[in-house]
């Protein structure tokens, strides 16, 4: 129709994390204000465009969320159009493939694009709609900072302040009691989070799932600080870290989720054998959710507009089947078939875990 405007989709799926907001404010504000296109956000992530909810995203609807936590469009880890689960009247789960309707809907909406902004669940689900036609593009979101293709994630700089913040306070009491104070961070089967807030928390011992760990040399490296005049360590264990010969420590099994298994636990049990082994008290502080709360940090208030800006920009050039990514300081784009290939885990012989080397840290190794 000559002169329609151009409409666009835009959700968000997965865990929340700091930051969503503001890259659904970017991508509203480039489409509508730089080009005179329409925005429809989808409510709960891809439910929204099952069950046909949605609302329009106005200059006035996305005007001071820049710096709020969670997502103004709600979210949901479990929804997928291509395994839609419904619980039957005897409690039991049914999947169906409800992708046609998707892709109906969007074409009665006359959505010429779907900026879908998630980590690698959400953007497998985007790669999945793309190839029936339905023109998508991808954000990459997570404080996990596990996916592949960009140098970060958005989300991951304010959890890691979040951590750094939580380990900072728990080193007062170690310090005064004189205790180890085991600290579980979220990051599922990557390290990054862990390795980066215990890094700049001056974390002790930092166990991630890319260094099995052995538990023995954990205790020694508590009882060398002791030795040292240190009578307190910090330990920092990433949720998915594990013994060398071990497992990782599952909370629940989730079977409607795209992701079944839910981490923790780890803390505990470490904590309990460096008790044991040590006499020195040890307490646990699982972080949780706390993680993925709260306002984004400066880092990814900037980091979100530039992925919102450089989503719209991958619309304009009609890149469908891209995600924007960081390279460096600029934004480009990548395949979203290569970052969700495979999980971005921290490189052993990398920086990072030199550094920290460097400074004395254990990794349980
Ligand atoms: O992917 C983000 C994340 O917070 C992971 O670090 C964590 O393992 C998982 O999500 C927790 O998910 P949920 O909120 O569904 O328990």
């Amino acid at each position: 129709m000559p002169g329609a405007k151009k409409v666009i989709g835009v959700l968000t799926g997965g865990g929340d994390c700091p930051g969503i907001n503001a890259v659904i404010r970017a991508v509203a504000k480039a489409a509508i204000l730089h080009r005179g296109w329409q925005v429809i956000g989808f409510r709960d992530g891809y439910a929204g465009l099952v069950l046909r909810e949605s609302m329009e995203l106005t200059n006035r609807t996305v005007s001071g969320i820049l710096n709020t936590g969670g997502t103004i469009l709600g979210t949901s880890n479990k929804a997928n159009p291509f395994r839609w689960a419904e619980q039957q009247p005897d409690g039991e789960l049914s999947f169906s493939d409800r992708s046609r309707e998707v892709a109906a809907y969007c074409e009665e909406l006359g959505l010429a694009a779907l900026v879908c902004i998630g980590g690698d669940g959400t953007l497998s689900i985007a790669k999945g709609l793309c190839d029936m036609g339905i023109p998508a593009v991808g954000i990459p979101k997570t404080i996990d900072n596990d996916l592949s293709g960009t140098d970060v994630t958005f989300g991951h700089d304010s959890a890691v302040a979040t951590a750094t913040n939580a380990i900072d306070k728990l080193h007062t009491t170690a310090e005064s009691h004189h205790r180890v104070m085991v600290v579980e961070v979220m990051g599922r089967y990557a390290g990054w989070l862990a390795l980066a807030s215990g890094i700049a928390g001056g974390g002790d011992i930092i166990l991630i799932p890319e260094i099995p760990f052995e538990m023995e040399k954990v205790c020694r490296a508590v009882l060398d600080r002791a030795d040292r005049g240190k009578l307190f360590s910090i330990v920092v264990v990433a949720e998915g870290a594990m013994p060398a010969g071990g497992k990782i420590v599952i909370q629940q099994m989730v079977p409607d989720s795209p992701d079944p298994i839910r981490l923790g636990g780890i803390g505990k049990l470490v904590a309990n054998q460096i008790e044991n082994a040590t006499n020195f008290e040890t307490r646990v502080t699982v972080l949780g959710h706390v993680q993925r709360g709260g306002a984004p940090t400066a880092f990814d208030r900037i980091l979100a507009t530039k992925f919102g800006v450089g989503a719209i920009d991958l619309i304009e050039e009609g890149k469908y089947g891209q995600m924007a990514c960081l390279r460096g300081n600029e934004i480009g784009s990548v395949s979203i078939d290569a970052a969700v290939e495979k999980l971005k885990l921290v490189p052993l012989d990398g920086e990072l875990i030199e550094t920290a080397r460097r400074v004395g840290t254990s990794f349980g190794d």
